[in-house]
């Protein structure tokens, strides 16, 4: 992993930014316009955008919802630096159970999320495509 020292993550609301990084990420799939979830871009110092991460709460309950990193920038850690980005504002919000899912061949989603300290989970009802993996961590309390 060669980390780039001077991209910053911060919370942004451009919805064509995130849009635009959400097609390169998810090519085929439209961009999820949800109304309450939160986002954050890196980006680099010219302020070229590379990464984007969202987080919803439902209830007592936070999700990581969509990360995405474009090709040129991957390697570099920046989805763990998201992950963390985004539990450090649950943090302050007072904590609580953060969960998230991958697709089964999302090795590299996987993989950070265990080095993040998530654990694999079993839900009660599967929101995810058939096949998911689902894990949890607790936040701040
Ligand atoms: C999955 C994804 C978010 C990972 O982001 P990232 O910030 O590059 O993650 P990492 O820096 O930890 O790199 C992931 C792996 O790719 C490897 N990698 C290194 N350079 C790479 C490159 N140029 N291109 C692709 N992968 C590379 C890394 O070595 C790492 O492997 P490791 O875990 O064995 O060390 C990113 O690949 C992505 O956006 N993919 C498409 C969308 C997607 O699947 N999102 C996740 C939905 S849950």
């Amino acid at each position: 992993m060669r980390p780039h020292p001077r991209t910053l993550i911060r919370r942004d609301y451009c919805l064509a930014t995130r849009e635009r990084l959400d097609r390169l990420c998810f090519a085929g799939e439209p961009p999820p316009r949800w109304a309450d979830a939160v986002w954050w871009v890196a980006r680099r110092p010219d302020g070229f955008p590379v990464a984007f991460a969202g987080l919803r709460r439902r209830g007592f309950v936070w999700e990581l919802v969509r990360a995405g990193v474009a090709p040129e920038a991957r390697g570099e850690g920046l989805q763990l630096r998201l992950i963390r980005t985004r539990e450090a504002f649950v943090a302050r919000a007072g904590g609580g159970l953060v969960t998230t899912y991958t697709a089964a061949h999302g090795l590299a989603s996987a993989n950070n999320l265990i080095r993040a300290g998530y654990r694999l989970y079993r839900p009660r009802s599967a929101w995810g495509l058939a096949g998911s993996l689902y894990f949890s961590r607790r936040v701040g309390r």
